[in-house]
């Protein structure tokens, strides 16, 4: 069997900012990306964004900016998270990227040759001020559930892929290969939906300018999904003129998805690739969703948790924890502050972090701060051992949090050989205790290191720390023979002990929280602003602000959200400007008022009209609220 690993996320759309759903499948991911490393495997572990469709299309427009400045924007936050997080992804694609449109023709063109795509004509309901077809799944009596407009029955003409000519394949596949979706209960799901039949499927949109320009017909672009579904090959470079990384990686050892889009994964896909004469994946993983108060969590329902406050509080390491030991691989859990925070004194401030300063403070205090001599005998070796090899047969089994109870177990063990032996009554021994003294404390340092090997794929940072204050820093890392018993040699001499996870008050925080959390709970509270992404004040002396008086206000054609004004900026000229306020202003109700704008921003076209500038306005949510000056200021004054 090939020693490649080739793990992959989902792509993550950028009509939206991560959350903590978007967190876990990537930190997941990275765990077993590290853990394979670890063990000795060739990874490749690729993560990116999904840049094209409707959806991205209708937000950017709501937001007034190009979909591709929309992207650029998310793009820049994921690749700061995942930088916070510690993600370890060898590669990171977007849709938009020149490589990708060219797998995506490829893909196309062997689809076409293979006969399996033709030209018919695509029915949906079809939302006419949107301009845009919305799922079958999205409408309720005639209207859009979401957005609650009126949806109609619409054709246009569309290219088909013959899904239904993949039926018995498919069901082949699944039979033949009953590890190829997991876990188990979800291959079931999926081969009753199989076998209930599979209609053809449309590929392509001709109503939509936002995509992969379908091959040889620009009249269309290339549907969502099948472009979407490629990345996982375009980012191996596949139909590029070096395919070296997709000859070695693919098929791909594990496609790591959300349960709400297994069936893209485990019918789309395959189909695809098995009409394009190409292998199909070895194995996806359709884990659970992450709930609040019994809902799913997700942007349109509004209650996504904002991790970044966990992060700046607690620290990368605790919430990479959380998720994955939280949740039981596969299925749901409940992400809640207080589970947190029980989890956060119970496993990481006392399990891990107390266990470790009493080892390292007892070694420094009787011990000189100098491991003493290995010994082979007693529990703590047993329980390594044992700890080791249930950590990896879980891993290998895809239960990650079973793999952590079993580095847990190894705590445990060390935990309870001190309390039995109490190094302390052992040192008033003297000469007496020592030997005892000195075997406890080899027992509980060298468990530590095995432990921070262990604990190394989930929390890398912590990982080294504990190393560093165990002077175990230079010492093989990997999960092969570096687990064995004895590695630490006597004579090392440790680091400066610090506390790995301080205990939180879990009262007074909650309490904190409730203060500085909106009551729906879906804003994080303010972030303290990092140092380097402090302004000088010559910075913001670029910026020119100016009060402006509408003169004139009109919808802009067509759009929902944009108004077109002409602005008296104290120049000769009226200024026009563009802004998405047409949802809470009537035009109308704007002429005459006192506006502040930044007059020296470069102009922009938004749906075709030219904007020379922007109106400030609060945003709560969303909802725009404009800013005026508080009297009777003339146009042209100065904003400082
Ligand atoms: N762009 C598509 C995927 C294309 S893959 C070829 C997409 N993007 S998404 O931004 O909506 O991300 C969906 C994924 O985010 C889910 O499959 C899951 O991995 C993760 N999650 C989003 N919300 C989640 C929870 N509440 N809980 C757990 N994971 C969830 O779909």
């Amino acid at each position: 069997m090939s020693n490649n690993y080739y793990i992959t996320t989902p792509i993550y759309y950028v009509n939206d900012m991560p959350h903590i759903g978007h967190i876990y499948t990537t930190v997941m991911a990275d765990v077993f990306a590290r853990y394979k490393r670890l063990s000795g495997a060739r990874v490749r572990f690729l993560t990116g964004t999904d840049e094209h469709g409707q959806k991205i299309d209708k937000a950017a427009r709501g937001q007034g900016i190009e979909p591709i400045d929309l992207a650029d924007r998310v793009v820049a936050r994921y690749h700061d998270l995942w930088k916070t997080l510690e993600i370890s992804h060898d590669d990171f694609i977007r849709t938009t990227e020149e490589r990708h449109k060219r797998s995506v023709a490829q893909i196309i063109g062997r689809i076409t040759a293979a006969g399996d795509i033709y030209k018919g004509e695509y029915t949906g309901w079809y939302d006419a001020r949107d301009e845009a077809f919305v799922p079958d799944s999205q409408v309720k009596d005639e209207h859009d559930i979401e957005s609650g407009h009126p949806v109609e029955r619409l054709s246009e003409p569309s290219y088909f892929f013959r899904l239904s000519a993949y039926q018995d394949r498919l069901l082949a596949w699944y039979r033949d290969n009953p590890d190829c979706i997991r876990p188990r209960t979800r291959l079931n799901e999926v081969m009753r939906f199989v076998e209930g039949g599979l209609r053809d499927l449309s590929i392509s949109r001709a109503s939509l300018g936002w995509g992969v320009s379908y091959p040889g017909d620009d009249q269309h672009v290339v549907y969502v999904w099948l472009d979407a579904l490629t990345n996982y090959i375009s980012a191996l470079g596949f139909g590029a003129e070096d395919e070296k990384l997709y000859d070695e990686f693919w098929p791909a050892t594990l496609h790591l998805v959300g349960k709400d889009i297994l069936r893209f994964h485990c019918v789309y896909w395959p189909a695809f690739l098995m009409s394009a004469g190409l292998p199909v994946p070895q194995q996806v993983f359709g884990h659970g969703w992450w709930l609040q108060d019994e809902a799913k969590m997700s942007k349109s329902v509004g209650n996504v948790v904002r991790p970044d406050y966990l992060i700046n509080r607690f620290g990368a390491d605790a919430l990479r924890y959380f998720l994955a030991r939280e949740m039981a691989f596969g299925q749901d859990a409940s992400f809640s502050d207080q589970a947190f925070l029980e989890r956060f004194n119970a496993d990481l401030a006392n399990a891990l972090g107390n266990t470790a300063s009493r080892t390292l403070s007892m070694t420094g205090r009787y011990l000189e701060g100098r491991v003493p001599a290995e010994v082979a005998e007693g529990p703590v070796p047993k329980a390594a051992e044992e700890a080791v090899g249930r950590y990896r047969e879980r891993m290998e089994a895809l239960e990650p949090h079973r793999a952590l109870e079993a580095a847990w177990q190894l705590l445990a063990a060390i935990n309870g050989h001190i309390q039995e032996r109490q190094p302390w009554a052992l040192a008033k021994e003297g000469d007496d205790g020592r030997e005892a003294l000195e075997s406890t404390l080899y027992a509980s340092l060298e468990g530590l290191r095995i432990t921070s090997l262990l604990i190394e794929p989930f929390m890398p940072g912590i990982a080294e720390q504990l190393r560093l204050q165990l002077g175990a820093q230079d010492l093989p890392r990997n999960l092969g023979d570096a687990t064995d018993w004895g590695g630490l040699p006597a004579g090392t001499v440790i680091g400066k002990t610090e506390p790995l996870f301080p205990r939180v008050d879990i009262k007074a925080f909650l309490k904190e929280i409730a203060m500085e959390t909106p009551k729906d709970g879906a804003a994080t509270p303010t972030e303290p602003v990092p140092e380097d992404t402090l302004l000088d004040i010559e910075d913001f002396a670029k910026v020119k602000l100016v009060v402006g008086e509408v003169r004139k206000a009109e919808r802009v054609p067509k759009s929902k959200k944009l108004v077109r004004l002409m602005v008296d900026l104290g120049e000769a000229e009226l200024r026009q400007i563009v802004a998405g306020i047409a949802e809470q202003y009537e035009p109308e109700a704007l002429v005459g008022r006192r506006i502040v704008v930044v007059a020296n921003l470069k102009p922009a076209k938004l749906m075709g009209v030219e904007s020379r500038g922007m109106l400030l306005a609060a945003n709560l949510e969303g909802v725009p609220f404009v800013l005026s000056p508080d009297g009777e200021v003339p146009p042209g004054t100065t904003v400082i």
